[in-house]
C-alpha cells in the first residue's frame, strides 16, 4: 500500500484529493492547521468522508512547526495543497499570511524533502494567477509570468523556490497551475460559491466590475484526477496548466445558475477589484500530452453539483436571512 501525504487536507482541493486517494487504495496522512480564513465547521465537513476511513490519519498542526523527516520516511507521494488563497484579501498587512503560508512553508517542505530517500514525487499546487493579465491562451513555457496581485506574487515565488531546489538537488517536483476551481466544497470566499449561496437565499448578487470578465473554470473532479495522475510525470520541475477548457463570463455563470435555481437575482455592481484579471484561459495541450488530461465536466453540470451540495448542507453556509 502506497502512502500519500496531503497538506491542506481540510481545504477544498486537499480534502477532495485525499478522498480520491483513499478510494484508490492509498494510505493518506492529512495535514491541516485549520487556518481561520473560513469556517472550521466547513473544513470539518470537508474531512467527513476521510475521517471514516481506517487508512486516514490527520495531523492538525501548522506545517512550519512539523518535523517532516520521520514523516517523509513513510511517504511515497507528497501533495502540497496548503496555502493562503484569495486574491482580493492579499493586500496590506494580510500579506504576512501569504508570505508564511505560501512561500516560507513551501521552502520548509522542500528543505526537508531534499534529504528524503523515499519520496517518489512531490506535487505542488500553483495558480493561474502567476500569469496576470494576458491576451489569449496562457502557456506554461511561452507566456511570461507577470502576476498582478500579492497572492499571485507569492505563488510565483513558491514556483521559483521549487525551481531552485530542482536545479540543485534534482527534487522530483511537479507544479500544477490550477485555473479557477469550483464544485462541491468550494471555498465560501469564491465567486461561484457566493452566487450559489445568494441564489438559495434568494438575495441580490454582487458583481465586481461589469461581469464581462471571463474565467477558465475547472471542475474539482477534473483537478483531482489531473493532480493524482501527475505522479507519473517523470521530468523534475515540470509546470503544467490544469484548466477546464471553457472560458466563460461571470454574467454567463449567473445566467446558468438562474436556470438551475429558477431564481433571477437582483445584481449589485461594485468597482472592479485590485488584483483581479479580466480573463484567464489555459493552454492545456501539455496536460493532455503528459497526463492524458481531458476535462470531463461542463460548467452547467458542475454548477448543478455545487448547487445541490449547498442545498444539502445549508446549515454550514449560514443560510439565514442575515447573510
Ligand atoms: N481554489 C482555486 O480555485 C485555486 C486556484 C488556483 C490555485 N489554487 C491553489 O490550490 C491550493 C488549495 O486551495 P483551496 O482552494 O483548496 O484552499 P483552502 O483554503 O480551501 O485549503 C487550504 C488549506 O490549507 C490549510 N493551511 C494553510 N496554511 C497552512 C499551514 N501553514 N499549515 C497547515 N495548514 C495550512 C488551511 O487551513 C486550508 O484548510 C492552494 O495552494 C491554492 O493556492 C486554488
Amino acid at each position: 500500500m502506497k502512502t500519500a501525504l496531503v497538506t491542506g487536507a481540510a481545504g477544498f482541493i486537499g480534502s477532495s484529493i485525499a478522498e480520491k486517494l483513499l478510494k484508490d487504495g492509498f494510505r493518506v496522512i492529512g495535514i491541516d492547521s485549520f487556518t481561520n480564513f473560513y469556517s472550521k465547521k466547513i473544513k470539518q465537513k470537508n474531512l467527513e468522508f476521510c475521517k471514516k476511513n481506517k487508512n486516514f490519519s490527520l495531523i492538525q498542526k501548522e506545517i512550519q512547526k512539523i518535523d517532516f523527516i520521520p514523516l517523509f520516511k513513510k511517504t511515497d507521494y507528497l501533495f502540497h495543497m496548503a496555502a493562503q488563497p484569495g486574491v482580493r484579501t492579499s493586500w496590506g498587512n494580510n500579506f504576512e499570511k501569504y508570505s508564511i503560508n505560501n512561500i516560507l512553508v513551501t521552502q520548509r517542505l522542500l528543505e526537508q524533502a531534499k534529504i528524503s530517500k523515499s519520496l517518489k514525487k512531490i506535487v505542488i499546487a500553483s495558480s493561474s494567477s502567476v500569469y496576470g493579465n494576458q491576451n489569449g491562451k496562457m502557456n506554461e513555457d511561452k507566456t511570461k509570468t507577470k502576476p498582478v496581485s500579492p497572492y499571485g506574487v507569492s505563488k510565483l515565488a513558491a514556483e521559483h523556490l521549487v525551481k531552485a531546489y530542482v536545479e540543485n538537488f534534482n527534487l522530483p517536483v511537479i507544479m500544477l497551475r490550477y485555473f479557477t476551481v469550483y464544485g462541491p466544497k468550494q471555498r465560501p470566499d469564491m465567486a461561484i460559491m457566493k452566487f450559489v449561496i445568494k441564489s438559495i437565499l434568494k438575495r441580490p448578487i454582487t458583481i465586481y466590475g461589469d461581469g464581462t470578465q471571463k474565467r477558465d473554470f475547472t471542475f474539482i473532479d477534473d483537478i483531482v484526477n489531473a493532480t493524482i495522475s501527475s505522479i507519473n510525470v517523470s521530468k523534475p520541475g515540470e509546470i503544467i496548466n490544469i484548466g477546464g477548457g471553457e472560458v466563460i463570463s461571470i454574467r454567463k455563470v449567473i445566467s446558468i445558475l438562474e436556470n438551475i435555481s429558477e431564481y433571477k437575482p437582483k445584481i449589485l455592481y461594485k468597482p472592479f477589484s485590485n488584483g483581479d484579471v479580466l480573463r484567464t484561459e489555459a493552454d492545456i495541450s501539455k496536460a493532455k500530452k503528459l497526463l492524458g488530461f481531458k476535462p470531463k465536466t461542463s460548467l452547467r453540470d458542475g454548477l448543478y453539483l455545487e448547487y445541490e451540495y449547498v442545498q444539502r448542507n445549508k446549515n454550514l453556509y449560514k443560510l439565514s436571512r442575515k447573510l
